[in-house]
C-alpha cells in the first residue's frame, strides 16, 4: 500500500512538473551575431521578462538555410542579427512573418526602409561597413607592405596571408561578393574574387573568424566588417582596421519573426524589446561596435565613423533577392571556389 501511495505521488509530481514546463513562457531564438552578444541578449531578455530562451548561434546563410529546411515544421520563433540580405530572401520566400512593431517610430530611416522593402517581414537592427583588418606584427615580420585598397589584396606577396569566410554560410562574405560586383561591375568583380582566391589561406564558416585568426597571429589579413576588426583591436590584439580606398559595401543587420512560430507572442515581445535603446545599448558591453537602429542607442568613440567611409549605394533589394543571391552564390561556387590556388 505504502509503495502504491508513493508511486501515485511520484506520478503526480511528474505530471504537474511537465504541465508546468509546457505552460512556461519560452522562446526559441536563432542568432546570427557574435556568440557573446547573442548570449547577452538571451540572458538579458530572460531577466527582463521571465521568458525562458533557447538560443542557437549560426552564421547568416546557415540560419537562412535552417529556417528554409524547417519551414514545413518550424522550430525557431525569432531570428535576430546577421546581414540583411538573407533576411530579405527569407521574406521573399515567405519564411518570415509580417509584424509592425510599436517601437518602429524610434528607429533610423534606414532600419524602417529595410522593413518597407520586405512588406514588414524584417527590420533593421544595426548597420556596419565592410573592410578588412591585418595583424601589424605579422605584416612587419613577413616584410609585407601595408594594404590600403581592395586591389592591394591581390598582390602576389600576400599569397596565403588572406582569410575570408565562405559566402554560402556567411553573410559577411556574401556582402563581400555582392560589394565587389557593385563596386567593379560583375565581370571585373568576379575577376577580383578569382585573383583574391589565389591568396586565400582558408574560407571559414563564420564571417568574423578571419579577424579572430589574425588577432591570434594565425593569419595576417581578415576580410570582415570593420566593427569586427575594431573589436579585436579594442580587445588588445595588434589589429589595424582598413576602410578600402575604392569604397566599400555595408550591411543592415536585421531581425525577423519566423513564419509559423510556436511562441508568436513571446517572439513579438522579444522583437519590441530588441528595438529598444536599452536592449541595443547591450552591444557596448561586448564591444560590438555596429551603428544601432534606435535613434537613442549609444555609440562608442571606437566605432568606425560611417561618415568618413566611402560607401557604395548598396542595392539591398537586388542583392537580397532570392534569384540574385542564389545566382551569385552558384557562380562563386562554380567559377571561383573550384579554381586551383
Ligand atoms: O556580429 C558580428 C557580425 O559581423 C554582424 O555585424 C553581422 O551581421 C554578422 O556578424 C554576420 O555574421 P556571418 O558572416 O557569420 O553571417
Amino acid at each position: 500500500m505504502k509503495r502504491i501511495v508513493s508511486l501515485i505521488g511520484a506520478l503526480l509530481f511528474v505530471t504537474v512538473s511537465s504541465i508546468g514546463a509546457a505552460s512556461a513562457d519560452k522562446l526559441t531564438y536563432y542568432c546570427s551575431a557574435e556568440e557573446d552578444w547573442c548570449q547577452l541578449m538571451a540572458r538579458s531578455f530572460e531577466d527582463a521578462t521571465g521568458i525562458d530562451v533557447n538560443m542557437t548561434r549560426k552564421s547568416s546563410g546557415e540560419t537562412f538555410a535552417q529556417i528554409r529546411a524547417e519551414s514545413s515544421n518550424p522550430k525557431g520563433d525569432v531570428w535576430w542579427g546577421g546581414t540583411g540580405d538573407p533576411h530579405l530572401q527569407a521574406a521573399e520566400e515567405d519564411l518570415t512573418e509580417v509584424y509592425v512593431s510599436p517601437m518602429r517610430d524610434q528607429l533610423h530611416p534606414w532600419a524602417i526602409s529595410q522593413a518597407e522593402s520586405a512588406d514588414n517581414k524584417t527590420i533593421g537592427i544595426y548597420s556596419g561597413a565592410l573592410g578588412y583588418g591585418y595583424n601589424t606584427d605579422l605584416l612587419a615580420a613577413n616584410n609585407l607592405p601595408e594594404p590600403a585598397c581592395w586591389k592591394d589584396l591581390l598582390k602576389p606577396e600576400y599569397k596565403g596571408h588572406v582569410q575570408m569566410a565562405n559566402p554560402n554560410s556567411s553573410g559577411t562574405a556574401y556582402t563581400t561578393l555582392a560589394s565587389m560586383v557593385q563596386l567593379f561591375g560583375e565581370d571585373e568583380g568576379f575577376e577580383f574574387m578569382k585573383a583574391l582566391h589565389k591568396n586565400i589561406n582558408q574560407y571559414t564558416k563564420s564571417g568574423s573568424a578571419p579577424i579572430k585568426a589574425a588577432g591570434r597571429g594565425e593569419s595576417t589579413i581578415g576580410i570582415v566588417f570593420m566593427h569586427d576588426a575594431v573589436k579585436q583591436a579594442v580587445n588588445g590584439f595588434p589589429i589595424k582596421v582598413v576602410a578600402p580606398c575604392e569604397g566599400t559595401g555595408y550591411e543592415i543587420g536585421s531581425m525577423s519573426i519566423i513564419k509559423g512560430a510556436r511562441n508568436l507572442e513571446e517572439a513579438k515581445k522579444f522583437y519590441d524589446w530588441a528595438l529598444s535603446a536599452e536592449a541595443q545599448n547591450l552591444a557596448l558591453q561586448v564591444n560590438s561596435f555596429q551603428i544601432m537602429s534606435n535613434v537613442d542607442a549609444m555609440s562608442s568613440d571606437s566605432a568606425p565613423d560611417m561618415s568618413m567611409i566611402k560607401l557604395i549605394d548598396y542595392d539591398f533589394l537586388k542583392y537580397g533577392s532570392s534569384a540574385e543571391r542564389k545566382r551569385l552564390l552558384q557562380k562563386w561556387d562554380e567559377e571561383v571556389s573550384t579554381l586551383p590556388q
